[in-house]
């Protein structure tokens, strides 16, 4: 009897313990149980707690996803000796993603890159969308996705779920969008984006996220060597915008259907390449079909590290960091120019106002759907 209070006793004072510990450690760490561990990472400027969620696999691999844009925050894949390291571009703090970013890891949306001249007629109605990049709208505009709070729900200890809900006229575009991101790190040491969005009215819809790597984890990324399987890429204008042809690569820098260093062409002098300031272009992926296909790699030699690409999506955005300057800095890095590229899955930009290009329309009743997996190994 006597036993059993003590055991009560000694019971409540530890759950009264745990309770004040879970309290005060509220800003570090809480486990949340089989699900996966999420920190708090900061407070958004009206006020809503901004979590840190870590996935993990059972090889040691490990993703860090803020509900603020989805943005993937870190991503620790083994190098060839097996040591771990960070392969994508991220910033020390909540705050600092605060500052206007080069969207580092986040979730794009409503429409991934560029939209010309900021509108797009859809069913006889014109639509004007925020102009933040010049005279066009790019990323979705002045507000994004990148910079919405997201609703996450961790669903094992290797996968997030994240919900948004983009209102009718956000940003200038039509109907209420219901989107859901799911990140996963399975055991195969690929980090899996599956990508769902629903609408109430007729609208456009490409998502996509900017993960900026580096498979060294520091320098530039000039001696990574690219693979890209595609015949055909949209050259742009110099705004970067399509022209609307879809361009044979075979004898241009931007024949990456045997492996080249990114460093090898970047420098020539041809004009797509001094429009954009090296590549920041959309190409058009040679697809059997709509499922899952490995579209593109990427094998840096000083770590041994190498990255695969497999999407559903038509085409790839291939960005190698042009516009950063060496202004930005975490992780113990500075982001020079050419430090980091983006592998963007997507449809191509400005397709809605392109008609020869696959269509973006999202109608009510339809499920906009894609996946992309980013697929790590060493050789
Ligand atoms: C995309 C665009 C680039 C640039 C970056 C963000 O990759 O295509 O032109 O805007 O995003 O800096």
């Amino acid at each position: 009897m006597d036993n059993r209070k003590l055991s009560i006793g000694t019971a409540s004072i530890a759950l009264f313990a745990a309770v004040l510990t879970s309290c005060s450690a509220r800003t570090e760490k809480s486990n949340i149980g089989n699900t996966g561990t999420k920190t708090a990472w900061g407070t958004t400027p009206d006020g809503q707690t901004v979590e840190l969620y870590t996935l993990r696999n059972s090889k040691g691999a490990e993703a860090r996803i803020m509900n603020y844009g989805g943005v993937l925050v870190s991503l620790k894949v083994p190098d060839r000796s097996g040591v771990l390291g960070d392969v994508v571009a991220g910033l020390d703090s909540f705050q600092d993603y605060l500052k206007p970013p080069p969207y580092f890891g986040a979730i794009i949306g409503r429409y991934g890159n560029r939209i010309g001249n900021a509108r797009f007629t859809l069913n006889g109605v014109e639509y004007n969308l925020s102009k933040n990049d010049g005279q066009n709208s790019l990323h979705g505009g002045a507000r994004g996705f990148d910079k919405r709070l997201w609703q996450a729900t961790p669903l094992s200890p290797q996968s997030l779920e994240l919900k948004y809900r983009s209102a009718d006229g956000e940003e200038g575009y039509p109907g209420n969008l219901d989107v859901t991101v799911k990140y996963t790190l399975t055991d195969a040491n690929e980090l899996r984006i599956d990508y769902s969005a629903t609408t109430d009215k007729d609208t456009v819809v490409n998502l996509t996220n900017h993960s900026y790597f580096n498979l060294s984890g520091e320098g530039d990324i000039l001696a990574h060597e690219v693979m890209i399987n595609a015949d055909r890429f949209t050259p742009i204008d110099k705004g970067l915008i399509p022209t609307g042809e879809l361009k044979d690569v075979t004898g241009t820098p931007f024949d990456f259907r045997t492996a080249t260093p990114i460093g090898k062409r970047i420098e020539q002098k041809d004009q797509q390449l001094i429009f954009a300031g090296g590549y920041d272009h959309n190409w058009v992926l040679n697809r059997t079909g709509n499922g899952l296909e490995m579209v593109a790699k990427v094998s840096d030699p000083k770590s041994g590290r190498m990255m695969e690409v497999l999407t559903t999506q038509p085409g790839l955005q291939f960005y190698t960091g042009n516009f950063l300057d060496g202004t930005l800095k975490g992780k113990g890095r500075t982001y020079a120019r050419r430090s980091a590229f983006c592998m963007e899955t997507q449809h191509f930009p400005d397709s809605p106002n392109k008609p020869s290009f696959p269509s973006t329309v999202l109608k009510p009743g339809s499920v906009y759907q894609s996946t992309t997996v980013y697929r790590f190994a060493t050789f």
